[in-house]
């Protein structure tokens, strides 16, 4: 088969290297993809969020399967335009997308099914929210913007000040537009964090080996947060019994809730979960694979992509089994100075070959571009990523790749994979 890939980072071009290995994938295009992708795919530069550009590329290279992986065009409906085209795609369509770019819908789906998530109300002016927040008097106290905000929108307030702030920037200042019409004001939980994808066909729910995200920008989980610095797959906190109760609690319960409001999800439903004293609880829902933990949760398939594709849009995924390996996997971000501000473009990377790859791992590209050299492009630059028997192995070898690339003012943390939560578990 034919397939365009939607999208242009580090997800996209681990998803890519995984339907390469599908001897069903004819030809894979991709846009608007980037630099390292374009060794791996042809490359085309459109609005990904404009349905007639998507519907139209899709047509000219003749894809018999346009996978689309990022949110925003989840949300603006492309799945929906495709398949009122008749073209088989990948991903929820606009109404199901809104578990993500609706927190005030995914938090209200919660609360009337029952599954376990941090308390919360929601506002629609900001006087309303500050007075709520003084009343309640409760730090720190999370203030979360309703819409789609670049993975910013979540703001920790440690005492009022901050919140007013919070709240004033996202209701007044529109800093994230129209996203910001809307807030939730949620409880402060703590607790180790863990990332679990999902292949979902609207009826069935497949849960894929569970992976652990580093979002600060710093080792020791200090500054800001950013896109994704690093992740591991497993979770070391992720046990077998865990994992039955979030079967149990969360992943099903939120499959038949979307049946039930007329909105079945179908594509990679991804489980933000944190693991607190009273059990697991729903941080965050996302409609699509992670990034970067794609990087870290496809090397460890051993299921043919092209085949769960298929069950999936089909809604046949309860007759397929699908296969992980017993190992590990980790990927190291190495990012551009000054991310996640401001950041150079344009900087050479030195000691990846013609294809964007060194011995001993994968590279991933998030944010290149390819003139006959690499050159940066982005905040996150590149996923150096490596597989092992256990995840000490992993780790070991991603960080030697590491050492091997460089790039003026590139940073990447040293501690992925080491231990993220201090407290009890
Ligand atoms: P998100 O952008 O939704 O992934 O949220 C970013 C990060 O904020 C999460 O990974 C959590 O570490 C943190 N966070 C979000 N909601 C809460 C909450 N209710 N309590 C504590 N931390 C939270
Ligand atoms: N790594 C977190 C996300 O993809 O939203």
């Amino acid at each position: 088969m034919n397939i365009l890939m939607i999208g242009g980072g580090g997800r996209e071009h681990a998803l890519i290297k995984c339907l390469n290995k599908s001897n069903r994938a004819q030809k894979i295009f991709c846009a608007p993809g980037n630099g390292g992708i374009s060794r791996d795919a042809e490359c085309f530069s459109i609005d990904v969020k404009n349905c007639d550009e998507v519907v139209a590329l899709a047509k000219k290279v003749n894809a018999d399967l346009v996978f689309v992986a990022p949110d925003d065009p989840l949300a603006a409906g492309v799945v929906d335009a495709l398949n009122a085209k008749s073209i088989r795609a990948f991903g929820p369509t606009a109404m199901a997308a809104r578990i993500e770019a609706s927190k005030v819908f995914s938090k209200n789906l919660m609360k009337k099914y029952g599954i376990p998530t941090a308390g919360y109300e929601v506002f629609n002016n900001a006087n309303d929210a500050l007075e709520f927040i003084k009343d309640n008097n409760e730090y720190p106290t999370v203030v979360k913007a309703d819409g789609l905000a670049l993975g910013k929108g979540v703001i920790i307030c440690a005492n009022f000040d901050e919140a007013k702030s919070a709240v004033e920037s996202i209701m007044l200042d529109k800093v994230f537009g129209e996203s910001g019409n809307q807030i939730v004001v949620e409880q402060f939980i703590t607790g180790p964090e863990v990332s679990v994808l999902s292949f979902c066909d609207g009826k069935c729910i497949k849960p894929m080996v569970s992976s652990m995200d580093h979002k600060r920008i710093f080792d020791g989980n200090k500054g800001p947060n950013t896109g994704g610095m690093g992740t591991i797959s497993p979770n070391p906190y992720y046990t077998d019994e865990i994992a039955e109760r979030c079967m149990s609690e969360i992943f099903l319960p939120t499959v038949k809730a979307m049946q039930a409001e007329g909105c079945p999800f179908k594509g990679c439903l991804y489980f933000g979960l944190m693991l607190t004293k009273d059990g697991p609880k729903v941080i965050e829902y996302n409609a699509r694979f992670g990034d970067p933990e794609t990087q870290v949760v496809l090397p460890r398939l051993q299921t043919d992509l092209c085949d769960i594709i298929d069950a999936v849009i089909d809604g046949t995924l309860d007759k397929l089994k699908i296969e992980w390996d017993n190992g590990a996997a980790a990927c190291v971000v190495m990012a551009s100075d000054g991310y996640p501000g401001k950041y150079k473009k344009g900087v050479e990377i030195k000691g990846i070959d013609e294809n964007g790859n060194v011995d001993g791992a994968v590279v991933y590209h998030a944010g290149t571009s390819f003139d006959g050299t690499f050159k940066t492009a982005g905040g996150r630059v590149l996923g150096v990523t490596a597989v092992g028997n256990d995840l000490n192995e992993a780790l070991r070898k991603a960080y030697v790749a590491v050492e091997k690339i460089s790039f003026e003012g590139a940073q990447y943390r040293k501690d992925i994979g080491t231990t993220q939560w201090n407290g009890e578990v």
